[in-house]
């Protein structure tokens, strides 16, 4: 039976880059009645310091940005990853699994550990292993993400076959990620040759989901162009990347192929495009980020929903976990 599970970094603020790559698509696998897990992954976040007070937060304000979002913790199971300790724990059965050399390979490990990486923490180092337990802890079978988590899901049907063929097994399932859509890597709105991140230095780059709708409009007003008008074919726009990033932004908000969308606007002008794409991003998004500031209102219940999450995810991981350790040769796992 399918099940799915994703996750997404309580470091900071949501962009538009995480709703439309993730959050948007979260809420439509739930609501097509398939099991769906969702995590706010705080052992990921502390691969690089965080400031305490500054996690908890961002952990209860990504939790408001799920449900704003559309997920209902009725329907998905809704939690953060530290309360659940079958995560930490099977991330030590893949740390011994998972090889040196593949680690090495990840291309966000050495973004994010940068020229120095000896200073990196091992915790970085091992990232994936836990990535690969959140979701093999819960046999999950597909895995909603943008396409920068690509290599990391990979990662995870190897250490999902490589534990299998060591102990002549067939017990961890092939995960398939799920890259769909045409805002699975949502670009920069000052460079359309980078992604759109939180960690950008400029704010003017990203869209966040607490942003209001003046902001909202002005960000895409002075979104960076190239001095064409918009091509009338979807082949026109190779080589113009920022064209194609607010095309690709237009048809994920309208939930439109991107050649809907040229049929609709193709051949316009920017000063045309751009206020019909800002309407309909204030319209998406303001009602997200009144709902999030009104959740945010009472943290009391946003702890009481992730507890009772941890309680439903930790039904289904634990007995994973104990068959595991039984694999292994654990002595009373039960
Ligand atoms: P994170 O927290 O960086 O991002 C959360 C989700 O948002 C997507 N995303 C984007 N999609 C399109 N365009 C963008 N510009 C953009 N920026 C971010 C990411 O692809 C992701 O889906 N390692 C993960 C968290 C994680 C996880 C997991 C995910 C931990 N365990 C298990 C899936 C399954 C991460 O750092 O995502």
């Amino acid at each position: 039976t399918p099940r799915v599970f994703s996750g997404i970094q309580p470091s900071g603020g949501l962009t538009l880059g995480n709703y439309l790559g993730a959050l948007k698509r979260f809420a439509d696998a739930q609501d097509k009645g398939i099991e769906t897990i969702y995590c706010m992954v705080d052992l990921h976040a502390i691969t690089v310091w965080q400031d305490p007070a500054k996690l908890r937060h961002a952990t209860r304000e990504l939790c408001a940005g799920f449900i704003a979002s559309g997920v209902d913790p009725q329907k998905s199971i809704l939690f953060n990853q530290s309360q659940v300790a079958e995560h930490a724990q099977m991330a030590w059965i893949f740390n011994c699994v998972a090889r040196m050399g593949w680690m090495k390979r990840m291309t966000q490990f050495k973004d994010k550990a940068g020229k120095n990486a000896e200073n990196a923490s091992l915790g970085l180092f091992g990232y994936p292993a836990l990535m690969a337990a959140d979701i093999l802890v819960y046999h999950a079978t597909h895995v909603p993400v943008g396409e920068d988590q690509k290599q990391h899901l990979e990662l995870t049907r190897d250490i999902a076959m490589k534990f299998n063929h060591d102990y002549g097994v067939d017990f961890f399932p092939i995960t398939e990620p799920v890259i769909e859509g045409a805002a699975t890597r949502v670009m920069s709105l000052r460079d359309g040759s980078k992604k759109m991140s939180k960690s950008d230095p400029s704010d003017m780059s990203r869209i966040n989901l607490t942003d209001d709708a003046d902001t909202i409009a002005k960000k895409i007003r002075k979104a960076k162009t190239d001095p064409e008008p918009l091509p009338s074919e979807v082949e026109g726009l190779e080589n113009r990347p920022e064209a194609r990033n607010l095309i690709n932004i237009f048809a994920a908000l309208s939930d439109q192929t991107v050649d809907q969308v040229m049929a609709e606007v193709g051949g316009k002008a920017f000063s045309e495009f751009k206020p019909m794409l800002a309407d309909l991003a204030v319209a998406q998004m303001s009602p997200i980020s009144t709902e999030m500031s009104r959740l945010m209102q009472d943290t009391a219940e946003i702890d009481r929903i992730l507890e009772a999450g941890a309680d439903r995810a930790r039904a289904i991981a634990a007995p994973i976990l104990q068959r595991t350790y039984d694999i292994v040769g654990m002595v009373g796992a039960r």
